[in-house]
């Protein structure tokens, strides 16, 4: 039986992901870190039938102690970890001349730092191996800037970086390094799990004008968000895929900015960026 790593398989694109491959025959083991927030899982691996499949574990994808506990105890196990799917993640809305240091980084910490920190501390077992799948969950966000989301275009940029660039390095041990950029899904990503800035509910703020038309844009764009299955299903499918490609655009949406992006002039796509989000 294979086994997958997932991080944030509490909700979203990590639960659908953990139950998808149990149901293909995986072993899962569904990290969170919250071990209280599991039921959503096991509820609905329980339905599907596959709940001896999943295993729960505690992770924090910031905290050290945790990374290196999740990596000891599988290298003591001595069975191959065929995948890992760096999902976790969130947003801080907000503009980015509000933004402080400390919102930037706490965004890092988890969308950037964390990813890494479990990339790295599970790819000694994949050299081990000498095979092995790592996912990261990027965004259309890390190709696209956006007014509102510069924290997190920031941080899903700087992984596309890293990844790209490990994708070559990994070449020769035999590991293949995918990053998956998803548009607009329907999770708990923009509701529960946004964390807003203070600068974008500060009524002294330079932006505080622009806030209700911006707000307007997202709440509409929120209507047409797909759904999130259509994110594990590419997942399972690149994790069958012996040599996947380096990126995977998923959502029409995301498609669609790309597109337009690449076949417009570049002041028009701005203007068109501009006016849509009542940033002019
Ligand atoms: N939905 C979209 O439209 C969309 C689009 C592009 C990319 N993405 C990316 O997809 C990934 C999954 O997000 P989602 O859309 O499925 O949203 P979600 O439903 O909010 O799920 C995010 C998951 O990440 C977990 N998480 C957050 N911080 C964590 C940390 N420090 N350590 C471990 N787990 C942590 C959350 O745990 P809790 O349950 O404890 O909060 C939750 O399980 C993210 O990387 C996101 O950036 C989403």
């Amino acid at each position: 039986m294979r086994t997958a790593l997932i991080t944030g398989a509490s909700s979203g694109f990590g639960l659908l992901t953990s139950v998808t491959l149990a149901k293909s025959g995986w072993h899962v083991l569904a990290t969170m870190r919250d071990l209280n927030r599991r039921e959503k899982l096991e509820t609905a691996a329980r339905n599907a039938g596959v709940l001896e499949r999943i295993e729960f574990l505690a992770l924090d994808v910031k905290h050290a102690d945790q990374i290196a506990a999740t990596a000891k105890l599988i290298a003591e196990r001595d069975e191959p970890l065929h995948a890992l799917v760096n999902n976790a993640g969130f947003a801080v809305p907000g503009f980015a001349e509000d933004i402080t240091d400390a919102e930037l980084r706490e965004q890092f910490d988890t969308n950037f730092f964390g990813s890494t920190a479990v990339t790295r501390a599970l790819l000694p077992q994949m050299r081990r191996q000498g095979f092995g799948h790592v996912i990261m969950v990027s965004s259309i966000s890390g190709r696209l800037g956006f007014p509102g989301v510069s924290s997190y275009a920031a941080s899903k940029f700087a992984l596309e970086g890293w990844t790209e660039t490990l994708r070559y390095e990994m070449k020769t041990p035999g590991i293949q390094v995918v990053l998956v950029e998803p548009g607009s899904f329907e999770t708990d990503i923009w509701t529960r799990n946004a964390k807003l800035t203070a600068g974008l509910q500060d009524p002294s703020s330079a932006n505080a004008s622009r806030v209700p038309a911006w707000r307007s844009h997202i709440e509409q764009g929120a209507k047409d968000r797909a759904n999130p299955q259509v994110v594990a299903d590419l997942i399972a499918r690149i994790l069958e895929t012996p040599r996947p490609k380096l990126r995977y655009v998923v959502g029409k949406d995301a498609r669609m900015a790309l597109r337009l992006r690449g076949i417009l002039p570049a002041g028009i796509f701005e203007r068109m960026i501009v006016k849509m989000t009542g940033m002019g």
